[in-house]
């Protein structure tokens, strides 16, 4: 046996109390239920109570992890966690949930490639494996979208029921200018613990193809809020909306559909896998007609796809372990399976991620 491979030890979820469903947000939205189960396929996501962050769910979901994998906390030697909304500008989420877990001090790196981050970190713990940097490494993926969402204080009261309504017209038309982006969103956080695996049984990660593209930077992105700005914020940028995210759903809809069955049929065959061969798709979750348009390409029988974003809404870092725990309760993804993870996100990233559970 040459180097170890990094094989999965456990999963673990964590998904906030406050479920919303498409009613509620038309109460706050110019929008309705089948305009969005239509178009997207979600029919409910879940909220965090205000003051909950994302290192808060991802040390949440980190704990679960753990647990299922057996591995006390000392153990851990690396942790990875992949958020576009971390608790600060800086620091990262990582150090935040080594803190909440009350580890000892360990390398802690944050990855920044939003809906492919996750299958970023894939590739980073099999690295950290395979080199013999680390033994036990702790990844994880949450986010914390409501932090992004342009609501007044009036709003939220509406939303969680602590008034009546209905909202101020000024109110309902402002939130409606994002209809297109609010209703897609949800927040949740996912983990996963990786060992090092010395027995040459073929199981573990087994590689990776991933991709990053600037120069579609634009169709996805925050356009304030960055060192582009100086200063990075100001009460106008944040008047004029420039704190939301900005997305061109069409284009990234396009690229989805096409990128990621092509970078899934290229990690197979760069391992020498045939599709026949895959027992799970793990894709992420950003809407299910993308996804369902994916497995169209690539001729999948849906028993070798799993999807969930019909309870979750697109959780961006943390739509694949969360679709992959799930898949894993259902049994789908059992010891000797042959999973692949593949997502598309703003940057662009996109990638696929192939695994021997
Ligand atoms: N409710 C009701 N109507 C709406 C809503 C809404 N929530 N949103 C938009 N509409 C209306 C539009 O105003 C438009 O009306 P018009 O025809 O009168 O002008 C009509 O619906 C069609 O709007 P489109 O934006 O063209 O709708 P589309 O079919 O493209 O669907 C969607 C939009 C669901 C966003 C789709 O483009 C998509 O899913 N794209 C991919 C999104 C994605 O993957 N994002 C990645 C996010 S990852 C990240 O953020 C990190």
């Amino acid at each position: 046996m040459g180097q170890p491979r990094a094989l999965l030890a456990g999963s673990g979820i964590a998904v906030p109390p406050l479920e919303i469903d498409n009613d509620t947000l038309s109460r706050i939205i110019d929008t309705h239920d089948r305009w969005i189960r239509e178009r997207s396929g979600i029919v409910t996501r879940f909220y965090v109570e205000p003051g909950t962050s994302s290192s808060d769910l991802g040390a949440e979901a980190s704990r679960k992890a753990l647990e299922d994998a057996g591995v006390e906390g000392d153990e851990v030697d690396y942790i990875v966690c992949a958020t576009m909304t971390p608790d600060h500008y800086f620091p990262g989420a990582g150090t935040l949930i080594q803190q909440h877990l009350g580890l000892r001090p360990v390398p802690a790196l944050d990855l920044r490639q939003q809906c492919a981050g996750f299958a970023y970190g894939l590739q980073t713990v099999d690295a950290l494996i395979r080199s013999g940097i680390a033994r036990t490494v702790l990844l994880v993926g949450c986010d914390v979208h409501t932090s992004l969402m342009p609501f007044s204080s009036r709003t939220w009261e509406v939303l969680h029921d602590e008034s009546k309504g209905p909202l101020e017209p000024e109110d309902f038309e402002w939130n409606s200018r994002f209809r297109h982006l609010l209703v897609l969103f949800g927040d949740a956080a996912g983990a996963m613990v990786f060992k090092a695996h010395e027995v040459d049984d073929g199981r573990g990660i087994l590689g990776a193809r991933l991709y990053g593209d600037g120069s579609r930077s634009d169709i996805l992105m925050v356009p304030g809020g960055g060192s582009r700005n100086r200063p990075f914020v100001t009460p106008e940028m944040i008047a004029g909306a420039g704190m939301v995210p900005v997305m061109d759903g069409r284009s990234v809809f396009k690229l989805a559909v096409t990128r990621m069955p092509k970078v899934t049929r290229e990690v197979l065959e760069a391992y020498g896998y045939t599709l026949d061969e895959l027992d799970l798709l793990v894709m992420h979750q950003a809407n299910l007609r993308i996804n369902e348009a994916a497995q169209k390409a690539l001729k999948l029988p849906s028993e070798k796809v799993f999807n969930n974003i019909q309870k979750y809404g697109n959780t961006t870092s943390a739509t694949l372990p969360l679709c992959f725990h799930e898949a894993r309760q259902a049994g789908k993804a059992k010891e000797g399976s042959l999973v692949a993870l593949t997502a598309l996100g703003a940057g662009l990233h996109w990638g696929s991620v192939l695994m021997r559970v």
